[in-house]
């Protein structure tokens, strides 16, 4: 598939997001190893800190659905330069989808290209509990 494919699958899906404190809509699209694309929007709550951004819950639908390796994730917001996943998103991602490609657009163009491990380069993981 398209790197314009997922990013226009992130677009979509941020129409969706529920922003009403923020107005800052976020869409995903997270891509798994059989090409399967699994998409989300972040909702916001009005309490604030329960909020969840758009690639945790793309993530956690994926893992809902059973899927369990991932190739890459496109994130789209409005902003002009590029919109990197917060530091919460990084570990979730990084926790469940590994060294993923991380591609960062917003409404017309792409915006920025990273691996998981550029944006999360000393990581807290499984390995150091076992
Ligand atoms: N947001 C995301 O959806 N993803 C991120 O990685 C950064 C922030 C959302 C959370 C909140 O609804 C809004 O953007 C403003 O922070």
């Amino acid at each position: 598939m398209a790197d314009c494919e997922l990013v226009s699958a992130a677009r979509a899906a941020r129409a969706f997001a529920r922003a009403e404190f923020s107005g800052c809509k976020v869409g995903a699209a997270l891509e798994t190893v059989d090409g399967t694309i699994v998409t989300g929007c972040n909702i916001e709550n009005a309490t604030y800190g329960l909020t969840i951004c758009a690639e945790r819950v793309a993530m956690f639908k994926a893992l809902s659905d059973g899927h369990r390796v991932f190739r890459r994730i496109a994130i789209v917001a409005s902003t002009k330069g590029p919109a990197p996943p917060c530091g919460a998103c990084r570990q979730i991602l990084w926790e469940f989808g590994g060294d993923l490609e991380v591609v960062l657009a917003n409404l017309r163009r792409e915006t920025g290209r990273y691996t998981l491990g550029e944006l999360l380069p000393v990581p807290f993981d499984a390995r150091l509990l076992r």
